[in-house]
């Protein structure tokens, strides 16, 4: 019987601390161990891979995947389910996603939202995933079942200050973050002020603006950087409750952040391709186009994407993720076309689906950008998310006979095939990528899922149903929980 199951000799490891040629065994879908380069390429397995001097990193880890949700702001489905999703994920060297499990407002219990999460996924992904609670009514009842939901793997809620079906006052927020600092729950914040966006919305509409990029013009800077720092206020209440600040694209939200790190507050912050790769302009596209970059917040101008390329080179950003909630285009049901009428050929950007894919181009975008260090790249697309959700060292990591053996092997140099993103050669169910013609540098030529190889040289070999759930523990970065709790409890700081 052969000793590994899988051997990958001749590659360059990159980790998020070390960049290095080693041979990798794996067994029994874990890293089995790291060799000296070249050290395995005689020893037996069932399989064995010449990476030919490329590049190998841990499978991406992205924790911001919208798939299969239900219908919760007027028009639109999403057009991705979890089969589709992550089949896309994998395609692009993602080898985990975290979901969300939607409350509804009327909905009276947290536990419910996520057995329906879980009845969709069970059976039907490609990649291992987890799901985020995402919090509508936090009632105090409800609330406390957060630790039921941890005993079941779930170690993350979102909460929104914005979308009427879904904002929370400042007095529900603090709630949220007083039971979620409780049961060492990690809170995600969307942060734009609500009710700003609404006004603002009705002053445009009573101008009769109502194209796509008029979405761009009710969501200003101003109002991401306002509720970024209301959120960092209500969590320095909360004796310093960790929240994590998702797909941050504002300077001004990005400063905040920085400062309030610096002075020693648990905030993390996320980012997303869309804020790298995109701009404003992009909403501006003749007639309705514009609406295949409508996602919230929206695409700023290219000054802005220079701070948040610095804020994720210097540390402020604590994760690269995808916000992966895609919508296609032409679709007058469930798409951006949804809100268009005859009285408005070009919809009215209130109504436009809000969001974007991008699961699968998240990894060969921001890798060929060559804006950041490799071992940052890893850091924040997959080591850190890993942390941050309590999915490390299992995930993000090449840890022997610890880590599973997730993993990306890039291209060599001289076997690049076409590398221009095509909508036609994505996976996803969308039928646009608003990444269409962007020449990347880079692409996954195989990854590999517990030691399996589920995408090789372009083609799904992986099976559906091959994913697991994940059960998550509490977050592990920067050791956060022990650092709050030797802070002192809430009552102390209160009194
Ligand atoms: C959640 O809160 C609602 C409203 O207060 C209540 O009716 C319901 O019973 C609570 N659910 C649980 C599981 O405690
Ligand atoms: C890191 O970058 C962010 C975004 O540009 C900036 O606000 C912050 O001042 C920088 N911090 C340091 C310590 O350089
Ligand atoms: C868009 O959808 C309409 C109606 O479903 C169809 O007739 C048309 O061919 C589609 N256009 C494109 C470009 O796919």
């Amino acid at each position: 019987m052969e000793a590994f199951d899988l051997i990958i000799y001749n590659g360059v490891c990159i980790t998020a601390s070390d960049v290095g040629a080693y041979d990798i065994a794996i067994k029994g879908g874990k890293i089995a161990l790291l060799a000296p380069s070249e050290s395995l390429a005689a020893v037996d397995a069932l399989r064995k891979i010449d990476a030919e001097g490329a590049y190998v990193t841990p499978g991406g880890v992205d924790c911001h995947v919208h798939l299969q949700e239900p219908v919760m702001f007027g028009k639109g489905s999403s057009s991705d389910t979890f089969e589709t999703g992550s089949r896309s994920a994998i395609a692009g060297g993602c080898t985990t996603i975290v979901c969300f499990a939607p409350q509804q407002k009327h909905e009276p219990s947290l536990l419910r939202p996520l057995a329906e999460a879980h009845e969709k996924a069970q059976g039907n992904t490609y990649c291992d995933y987890g799901f985020h609670l995402l919090v509508s009514n936090p009632t105090e009842t409800n609330l406390s079942e957060l630790g039921r939901l941890k005993a079941e793997g779930v170690t993350s809620l979102k909460i929104y200050m914005t979308y009427e079906a879904l904002q929370l006052r400042d007095d529900q927020i603090l709630s949220v973050l007083h039971h979620a600092r409780d049961h060492h729950i990690l809170t995600m914040i969307h942060a734009e002020n609500g009710d700003v966006l609404n006004w603002l919305t009705a002053q445009l509409e009573a101008r009769k603006l109502f194209a796509p990029k008029y979405h761009a013009t009710s969501r200003p800077s101003a109002l991401e950087a306002e509720a970024t720092n209301r959120a960092i206020v209500l969590s320095s209440l909360i004796a310093n409750t960790p929240i994590l600040l998702v797909h941050i694209s504002d300077p001004e939200a990005t400063h905040r952040i920085r400062q309030a790190q610096t002075a020693g507050q648990p905030v993390f912050a996320e980012t997303c391709p869309q804020y790298l790769f995109l701009t404003r302009k992009d909403l501006d596209a003749p007639g309705f186009e514009g609406a295949k970059y409508v996602c919230s917040p929206p695409p700023r101008d290219e000054a802005s994407q220079d701070v948040i390329w610095e804020g994720l080179r210097n540390g402020t950003f604590t994760i690269l993720s995808s916000d992966h909630c895609p919508f296609s285009y032409n679709d007058s049901e469930k798409g951006k076309k949804a809100c268009i009428t005859h009285e408005r050929p070009v919809g009215e950007f209130r109504h436009i689906p809000n969001g974007i894919p991008g699961v699968e181009t998240r990894l060969p975008l921001v890798f060929s950008a060559n804006k950041i260090p490799l071992t940052k790249f890893v850091e924040v697309t997959s080591t850190n998310p890993a942390k941050l959700y309590g999915l490390y060292p299992k995930k993000g990591a090449m840890m022997p006979g610890v880590s599973d053996a997730d993993l990306v092997i890039w291209y060599p140099d001289d076997k690049l095939p076409d590398l221009t993103i095509r909508n036609e050669a994505l996976h996803h169910a969308n039928d646009y990528t608003p990444y269409e013609g962007i020449r990347v540098k880079n692409w996954p030529r195989y990854t590999i899922l517990r030691g399996e190889v589920v995408w090789d040289n372009r083609e799904i070999v992986g099976k559906k149903g091959y994913g697991q759930f994940v059960k998550r523990e509490t977050a592990v970065l920067n050791n956060v929980w022990k650092v709050v709790e030797e802070q002192g409890s809430f009552d102390a700081a209160l009194l």
